[in-house]
């Protein structure tokens, strides 16, 4: 028992990893970590992502950043995300299960809570944009606002939703958000995909999905603490 114990104490170290530096990275079991933080130079600060554990199948993780300045900049986006090692179109996905569970600590936090989804005609798209962009936001704090402007309410895998579309260059962006946060997000991605293939002329057929990634992008705010007690993303 004493050496079971002792040999998991060990394997947690190896998980455990802090990320600092920019764009910092780490991957394992089919997940990956990144301390993007893009867009540090229109503020001043610092962030730090840390991975926790590995879980089977999942990850746990969390952020750590104070970010002042450029008030509506995003600063960093601190990500978990999904190897894709096999490209595929999204009309030839049938789900995108995933499961989310976070919480944030911190002063004058402004921030989003989203998943960040490009996809590309080029399936060897650079996977720092896309075509277009899907964002789902589970969560938002004081106030920030997506790419474009609103069009109404959804719905969309059983819940409402504030649709936002716009344009980040010539990127196409579509931004789901969430009335209020949602704490525990547990739900298949893909009706998303479909709902703007069927109502906004997505062309579904064409786009290859060349990321899947959740994490926070972080305007301003101190003392943050973003913390990611389990994520998974399961794409068939
Ligand atoms: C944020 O600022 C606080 C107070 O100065 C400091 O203790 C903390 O280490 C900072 N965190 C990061 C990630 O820079």
């Amino acid at each position: 028992m004493k050496s079971v114990l002792a040999f998991s104490a060990l394997l947690s170290l190896a998980w455990a990893q802090d990320l600092c530096s920019q764009y910092s990275y780490y991957s394992a079991n089919g997940y990956y970590l990144n301390n993007n933080a893009w867009g540090q130079s229109a503020g001043t600060g610092s962030q730090c992502t840390h991975v926790d554990k590995l879980l089977n199948p999942g990850v746990q993780w969390h952020a750590e950043w104070n970010w002042s300045g450029g008030d509506n900049n995003v600063k960093g986006y601190p990500y978990s995300g999904r190897e894709l090692p096999t490209k595929k179109t999204i009309s030839n996905i049938g789900s995108m299960q995933t499961k989310a569970e976070w919480r944030y600590l911190g002063d004058n936090i402004r921030a989003d809570i989203a998943y960040d989804i490009f996809t590309s005609a080029d399936p060897n798209h650079a996977t720092s944009s896309g075509d277009y962009e899907l964002m789902v936001w589970i969560g938002r704090m004081g106030g920030v606002q997506p790419i474009g402007s609103s069009t109404g309410t959804v719905n969309v895998a059983g819940q409402n939703w504030d649709l936002w579309i716009g344009y980040n260059g010539p990127m196409k962006v579509f931004s789901f958000v969430a009335p209020s946060a949602i704490a525990t997000f547990e739900s298949n991605i893909k009706p998303f995909f479909d709902h703007i293939t069927n109502t906004q002329g997505f062309p579904a057929s064409s786009q290859y999905l060349t990321t899947f990634q959740f994490g926070t992008e972080a305007f301003t705010g101190s003392n943050a603490r973003f913390d990611v007690w389990y994520w998974y993303a399961d794409i068939n």
